[in-house]
């Protein structure tokens, strides 16, 4: 393997991408790499944006959400024409090894690359926490800390007109942000993707709820849930629920907090870990969080796959509803 290392970031930004960069540099540098960052993801990648970076580059970035490389959903590079002007810039700069800092689609690319013939190192970073080979992903602490803050707030509003909130959350395929968030949150009904509740079944459980005396109801919807909240919504401004209702979609907001010292860490980790899997020789895989460690999974199994969620704590958060 030669001496030059490149990291990106891709896909949706999370807080804690900055942190993990930074671990990555740091400790590539203090194995006698050379770092190169790629700006604006896969996208960058393409077009040949490269700029070598120092120990002092990736200083002042680990507490600020975002990321300071830029990231994007590249169409180009799911494109085999795309791969090859990628894999000739990497060639240009003497860059056999890049680690890819993301989540289920940006590691569909790390395997591309890997099957091109790079020395490649995936990072699992995505506040959706959809990625198999990882127990929890970076981001995902952080996002779950805003949006129980939002609801917590939206709550007392709610509780002070006798009101139910509806609170859409992120989660293009994927339950686990309102799973996790309803359930911390206290919801009357949760709805997520992998398990869909028509409308009138919500309905209803918000009517019994309003029986059993409550000043509230929170239904808590994942984005990609086929009833999300502006379907709810329709749905429920024509339908009796014995409380009035508000819906709030919190969106982006919940990806740009600063990350919490939980994602800063197994950013840190995690960063740490995949450049010394380079230094074993050991690529093709993701790095990711397995039984409270840094661990490896294969990309090929990764790619395809997502992480399975665990439904029980949905039928907890229903029956602690009462
Ligand atoms: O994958 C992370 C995520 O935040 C999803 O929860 C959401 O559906 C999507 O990204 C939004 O993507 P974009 O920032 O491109 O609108």
């Amino acid at each position: 393997m030669n001496k030059n290392v490149a990291v990106l970031t891709s896909g949706g930004d999370a807080p804690g991408m900055n942190a993990a960069v930074r671990a990555i540099v740091r400790t590539g540098l203090f194995h006698g790499f050379e770092m190169y960052g790629v700006e604006m993801g896969y996208e960058g990648l393409v077009a040949g944006n490269l700029r070598q970076l120092s120990a002092r580059d990736v200083g002042g970035i680990m507490q600020t959400a975002g990321t300071f490389l830029g990231s994007a959903r590249s169409v180009e590079f799911t494109t085999e024409a795309g791969r090859a002007k990628a894999v000739r810039n990497l060639e240009k700069e003497g860059i056999e090894s890049i680690i890819v800092i993301g989540g289920n689609g940006s590691q569909k690319g790390s395997h591309a690359l890997s099957r091109a013939g790079l020395a490649v190192v995936g990072v699992a970073s995505t506040i959706d926490n959809d990625l198999y080979g990882s127990d929890i992903t970076i981001g995902v602490d952080t996002a779950l800390n805003i949006a129980l803050e939002a609801i917590d707030r939206l709550r007392v509003t709610a509780s002070s007109h006798r009101r139910a909130l509806l609170v859409e959350v992120m989660g293009r395929n994927c339950g686990y942000l309102a799973l996790m968030v309803g359930l911390a949150g206290g919801a009357e009904a949760i709805v997520i993707p992998e398990r869909e509740l028509p409308p009138e079944r919500i309905a209803e459980q918000i009517q019994a709820a309003h029986e059993r005396g409550k000043k509230h109801a929170l239904i808590v919807v994942a984005e990609g849930a086929a009833n999300n909240a502006n379907r709810l919504a329709e749905y429920f401004a024509q339908h009796h629920l014995g409380f009035e209702l508000r819906a709030t979609i919190l969106g982006h907001v919940q990806r740009g907090g600063t990350p919490t010292a939980f994602d800063r860490l197994l950013a840190t980790r995690l960063g740490v870990a995949a450049v010394e899997a380079l230094v074993r020789g050991e690529h093709g895989v993701l790095i990711g969080l397995l039984d409270n460690r840094p661990g490896t999974t294969s990309l090929t199994e990764v790619v395809g796959r997502a992480r399975p969620l665990d439904l029980g704590l949905l039928d907890m958060a229903g029956m602690l509803s009462r």
